[in-house]
């Protein structure tokens, strides 16, 4: 894994400690949009143990926890003003670990977590097949990763990450759908599912998901319980409506 690029991570953290005190307010419907639909892409437990990788202000904790109290989360930003925010909306009453540290080099055992989230920031992330082997090394087998990001098929996005890129010293690149499903099986994740949709007229998005795979010996048996616990009744989708509040 390439070291982290001290430059490009300085603009980032000025540009948050810029945005952090507003983010919520000027980004509440696109947020709340896109979160909603990459926490479908799983079946939740509930007592999970969550990886939230450039958690930001904390919305994908706020909309989860309150529905399902025993999940585990370990939310990690390079930005401790995002993380300010993020901690001063939670009770203690939550398992939350808030973490200042660095997507590309998580400061975490292997097969750690049973879900890994990454909303809304890959388009920061370089190397992106390094980078999602290093999320797939703190999921344990079997467990899930769900990647929300803007992505160019939509023409308009191709010209803002031109733009971005020039002009933007923070910016990697926004990709296609497509390649970020080749990221995925490049990386090894299994089972790897792509959508894609709009938030509002504008937003261009692409919500990606794969498992981290089972260990050849375990595999049969795991893939089983896998697929059994899958259509077991304990296991909850994310309701559509209801709780999910916007601030
Ligand atoms: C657009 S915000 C999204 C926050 C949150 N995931 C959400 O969807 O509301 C992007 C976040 O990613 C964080 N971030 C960007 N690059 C990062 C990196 N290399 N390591 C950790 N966090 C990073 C930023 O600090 C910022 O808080």
């Amino acid at each position: 894994m390439t070291s982290p690029r001290p430059e490009k991570d300085r603009h980032l953290v000025e540009r948050y400690r810029r945005k952090a005190a507003r983010y919520d307010a000027d980004w509440a419907r696109y947020t709340v949009g896109t979160l909603r639909r990459s926490l479908e892409h799983f079946t939740w437990r509930g007592d999970e143990r969550v990886l939230d990788i450039g958690c930001g202000t904390g919305e994908v904790e706020r909309l989860l926890l309150p529905l399902l109290p025993d999940l585990h989360f370990a939310a990690l930003d390079l930005s401790t003003d995002m993380l300010e925010i993020a901690r001063a909306k939670f009770s203690t009453r939550f398992a939350l670990r808030w973490l200042r540290g660095h997507a590309q080099h998580l400061p975490f055992a292997d097969a750690a977590f049973d879900v890994v989230l990454n909303l809304n920031a890959f388009h920061y992330f370089d190397e992106p097949v390094e980078t999602l082997r290093e999320f797939r090394r703190v999921l344990a087998p079997g467990g899930t990763c769900i990647l929300t990001d803007w992505c160019t098929d939509r023409w308009r996005f191709r010209a803002i990450d031109l733009g971005m890129r020039v002009f933007d010293p923070a910016h990697h690149r926004i990709h296609r759908s497509k390649a970020l499903r080749s990221a995925f099986e490049a990386a090894g994740f299994e089972g790897v599912r792509l959508e894609t949709y709009g938030v509002g007229w504008f937003w261009g998005m692409a919500t990606v998901s794969g498992r981290a795979p089972l260990s050849s010996e375990l595999a049969p048996r795991a893939r089983a319980a896998l697929d059994g616990s899958t259509s077991s009744p304990r296991r909850r989708s994310m309701p559509r409506g209801g709780a999910v509040q916007s601030t």
